[in-house]
């Protein structure tokens, strides 16, 4: 048996995202935005539900919020959605939107938690994507008006702000393939919103400056590193490099170091990829300094040399390990390997691991329980891994569990079950997982023990 150890201002939250909680899809003045969209077309959700009501958080975020201070959590991470605050995304404001999150942040800040608000996950409003969404440039204005009335609305009640969740996936599972609002399938025009997402990113912490707040601001990437599947393969090897370039440099690069991956680029160039249009001062614009690295991971990969994957050439085969249930490898040195490289490369910035968790097959049993070891047995191991970055000397800040309730996971629905805390669909009740107790008595000892 081992003790875990973490210091005494390491914290402690969980996640959550605005259309996968609140519901409330067309109350108050919301406008429509794309995953409203997109969920109410047959064939795009796997169980076929969509996010009208999901956790119906809009109208029970009270008795949500007291439930996580019950819990212990220190840190509670949600997302606005930019149609309940702009229902065109641009010109009039919707006056109720602005009260709905003030009052959500100021219930949360009464239960003594800090805040992290994500300005944007993934529910643009569908009147910008009807211009064009994130491949049109004109987006990085919308985003940073947007981005400016949060700063003014509740500047002092947010601790840490994220300006994008994940525009890995925002642009690629939704411009090439598809699986994501709104759905589109073309690579270069996927490339060129990755460009776009990024100087919104950079305008929004320019803007954040100027106004002088005493938060902090950063933007949350997900990255995983990768494996080759016959390392004494050199197409492999190469193929796994490509992969952590595609994936983990194209965005951390620009961000960090002010430039894209330039061997990344001539590759893509070769196989026929438009490559994003590059204004003067774009790169700087991007290269704003950040107060931390929001870092989004779950798994990692082992990757071969495939032809047929165009453009990249890379095919993700598995490694044998066990699986959570959204299919994805329980591969925790993977994590510690990860947060080593982006302090190496990245010049050791302050990290907060802003999602981490595991989904599992969750019921609930004959005494009201919902026994969930499998998701406790992934945290542990998993925080054992930052445990270890921690004590040697990389900057993590903060973790937080993705997710605090149950709910709607983008493109498999209601089915796959990433909270702490169960969510019961047809009634709304919420049941503390195991998973929930044992966090909870984490967050309190600041630490827990693992059997090696
Ligand atoms: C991340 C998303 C989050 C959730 C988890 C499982 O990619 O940021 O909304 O869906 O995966």
């Amino acid at each position: 048996m081992s003790i875990i150890k973490f210091p005494n201002d390491f914290e402690f939250g969980t996640a959550t995202a605005a259309y996968q909680i609140e519901g409330a899809w067309n109350e108050d003045g919301k406008g429509e935005n794309i995953w409203d969209r997109f969920t109410h077309v047959p064939g795009h959700i796997q169980d076929k539900t969509n996010g009208d009501i999901a956790c119906d958080f809009y109208h029970r975020y009270k008795e949500d919020i007291r439930l996580a201070k019950k819990l212990g959590i220190e840190v509670f991470r949600l997302s606005v959605n930019w149609a309940r605050i702009l229902p065109d995304g641009q010109g009039e404001v919707n006056l109720a939107g602005i009260e709905f999150y003030r009052n959500v942040l100021r219930e949360i800040r009464e239960n003594n938690m800090k805040v992290c608000l994500t300005i944007y996950h993934w529910d643009l409003p569908q009147k910008l994507q009807d211009k064009g969404g994130w491949a049109n440039r004109d987006i990085v204005k919308w985003y940073t008006d947007y981005a400016e009335i949060l700063f003014r609305e509740y500047g002092n009640d947010v601790d840490y702000w994220i300006t994008i969740n994940e525009p890995y996936c925002i642009a690629f599972l939704g411009y090439w393939t598809g699986e994501h609002a709104p759905g589109l399938h073309d690579y270069s025009t996927a490339l060129q919103a990755v460009h776009h997402l990024l100087l919104a990113h950079g305008a929004a912490v320019k803007k954040f400056r100027s106004c002088n707040l005493s938060s902090e601001i950063g933007i949350t990437l997900n990255m995983g590193m990768a494996c080759p599947e016959n390392a004494d393969d050199g197409k492999d090897v190469e193929a796994a490099r490509r992969s952590v370039m595609a994936g983990n440099c194209l965005f951390g690069d620009p961000v960090y170091l002010g430039r894209y991956p330039e061997e990344l680029f001539e590759f893509l160039d070769k196989k026929g990829v438009v490559l994003p249009e590059i204004r003067e001062g774009d790169m700087e614009l991007i290269n704003q300094k950040v107060d931390f690295f929001g870092l989004n991971t779950y798994t990692a990969g082992t990757i071969k040399y495939d032809a047929s994957q165009w453009p990249l050439e890379t095919g993700s085969v598995g490694s044998g390990r066990e699986r959570t249930e959204a299919g994805w490898e329980v591969w925790p040195e993977k994590f510690y390997e990860l947060l080593s490289w982006i302090d190496n490369r990245y010049g050791h910035p302050a990290i907060i691991i802003t999602e981490n968790g595991a989904a599992n097959n969750d019921w609930v049993d004959s005494q009201g329980k919902v026994v969930d070891s499998n998701r406790i047995e992934y945290l542990k191991r998993y925080l054992k891994e930052v445990s270890r970055a921690v004590d040697n000397g990389i900057s993590v800040k903060g973790y937080y569990v993705w997710c605090f309730t149950d709910n709607f996971e983008w493109a498999y629905g209601e089915a796959r079950r990433f909270g702490i805390v169960y969510v019961d669909y047809k009634s709304q009740k919420r049941i503390p997982k195991e998973s929930a107790k044992w966090f909870s008595d984490v967050i309190k000892e600041k630490g827990f023990e693992i059997k090696e």
